[in-house]
């Protein structure tokens, strides 16, 4: 602002004194405005909800993520009670006790998820009485606690069944006068039991040593066509143990083509699948092992049979661990249903895919999808599929 003419000299020093000050003022404004602005966006960028409120649990800031996590609109809610807005009984039996050491866990407000949504809330007041209130989403750490336990349950069990029969063959031998036959056979369904067990521990430990382990670096090719003949010989031997024949298993395949990966866990992978297909199709149907590489570089692992099939209601499922679509029916055939979540973990380390197609008493068809990085065709035909395209 221009200082007005004539002035006497001790004004004028007076005016530009007022002046400077007042410029220093705004200048400190702005500068404590831009702070402020600092420090919202910062807790804006928090990935957890951020509530400020006043000593009457009024809402006088909050960030998008509270917003999304108590569905609150930042026109409309602010200078609002907390309470009046969240109305949950244990948010409001929260803020009626006043006892904020613990937080307390609610549903979150955005009902199109899921799994359901699961906040857990935690008051920190601070100065004279305002409090910040902090929201976390914990659905994912709830969700992997519910699957612990869930699988601590499924493997007692799994275990305490074929102990409990044990337990009691060898209490029956203990007490009971028998036979030579009679020993024979239940020394027999003993051994069964026994080796139950033993193949339920073993998959446990492929299973934690798949989870625990990034694939080693150091993996080669391997022969598709000598992974498939290897899987279909123990397919037939498997075959003859079930069915007590054996049933056709059909191969197609390219001898040179590879994938780059890790050979023992191919196989488990491979064996799983033609070792249900073994289980789950009449001993006088045939099944087929096939290998395809496509033009666009990927290659796919097929194995079809003409067996019992799957609703498709169970399809989604069937790789989580212990699933079964008929209990008894699994376990009588000596499965502990696990077999397809190793496959699926197999194949997540070679970053392929398992897709399923089933219709109920037609048969089913399980690939494995690889992508064109970990697929290597024979030389003479990887120039007929790029004609093809
Ligand atoms: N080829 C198939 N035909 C019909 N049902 C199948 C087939 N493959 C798997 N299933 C169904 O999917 C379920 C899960 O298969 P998975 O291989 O994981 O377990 P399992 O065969 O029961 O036991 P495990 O493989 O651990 O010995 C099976 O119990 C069965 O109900
Ligand atoms: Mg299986």
């Amino acid at each position: 602002m221009p200082l007005p003419r004539g002035l006497a000299p001790q004004w004028m020093e007076l005016a530009s004194y007022v002046i400077r000050q007042r410029r220093k003022h705004k200048d400190r404004l702005a500068c404590s405005d831009k702070r402020l602005e600092d420090f919202l966006a910062a807790m804006q960028a928090s990935p957890n909800g951020v509530v400020l409120m006043d000593a009457e649990d009024r809402i006088e800031w909050f960030n998008q993520t509270a917003a999304e996590h108590f569905g609150l609109d930042a026109r409309r809610d602010a200078e609002q009670h907390f309470t009046n807005l969240v109305r949950d009984p244990l948010i409001a039996a929260y803020f009626a006790n006043r006892d904020f050491q613990n937080s307390v866990l609610i549903a979150g407000r955005s009902l199109a998820r899921s799994p359901a949504q699961r906040i857990s809330v935690q008051m920190h007041v601070y100065g004279q009485s305002r409090s910040l209130l902090l929201s976390r989403d914990v659905t994912a750490i709830e969700q992997a606690e519910s699957m612990r336990r869930d699988f601590v349950a499924n493997v007692s069990h799994e275990i305490r069944t074929p102990l409990t029969v044990l337990g009691g063959f060898v209490e029956t031998l203990q007490t009971l006068r028998l036979s030579d036959e009679e020993r024979v056979r239940y020394l027999d369904l003993m051994s069964q039991q026994a080796s139950r067990m033993q193949s339920l521990v073993d998959d446990l430990l492929t299973l934690s040593k798949l989870e625990g382990n990034p694939l080693p670096a150091d993996f080669g090719w391997v022969q598709v066509g000598s992974l498939m003949r290897q899987c279909a010989d123990e397919g037939r031997a498997l075959s003859n143990l079930v069915w007590g024949r054996s049933q056709e298993i059909h191969l197609a395949f390219d001898d040179e083509d590879e994938i780059a990966g890790s050979e023992t866990e191919l196989h488990s992978a491979l064996f799983n699948l033609v070792g249900n297909a073994v289980r789950y199709t009449p001993a006088d149907k045939s099944i087929r092992v096939t290998w395809t590489a496509a033009a666009n570089g990927q290659g796919v692992l097929t194995v079809t049979d003409q067996g019992i099939g799957i609703a498709p209601e169970h399809i989604p499922r069937l790789t989580e661990r212990f699933y079964r679509v008929d209990r008894s029916r699994s376990r009588d055939t000596g499965g502990t249903g696990l077999g397809l979540a190793i496959v699926k973990h197999v194949l997540q380390r070679h970053d392929a895919e398992l897709k399923i197609e089933s219709t109920p008493g037609v048969g089913s068809s399980f690939r494995m999808v690889f992508p064109a990085h970990r697929v290597r065709v024979a030389v003479t035909r990887s120039a007929e599929l790029v004609n093809q395209d």
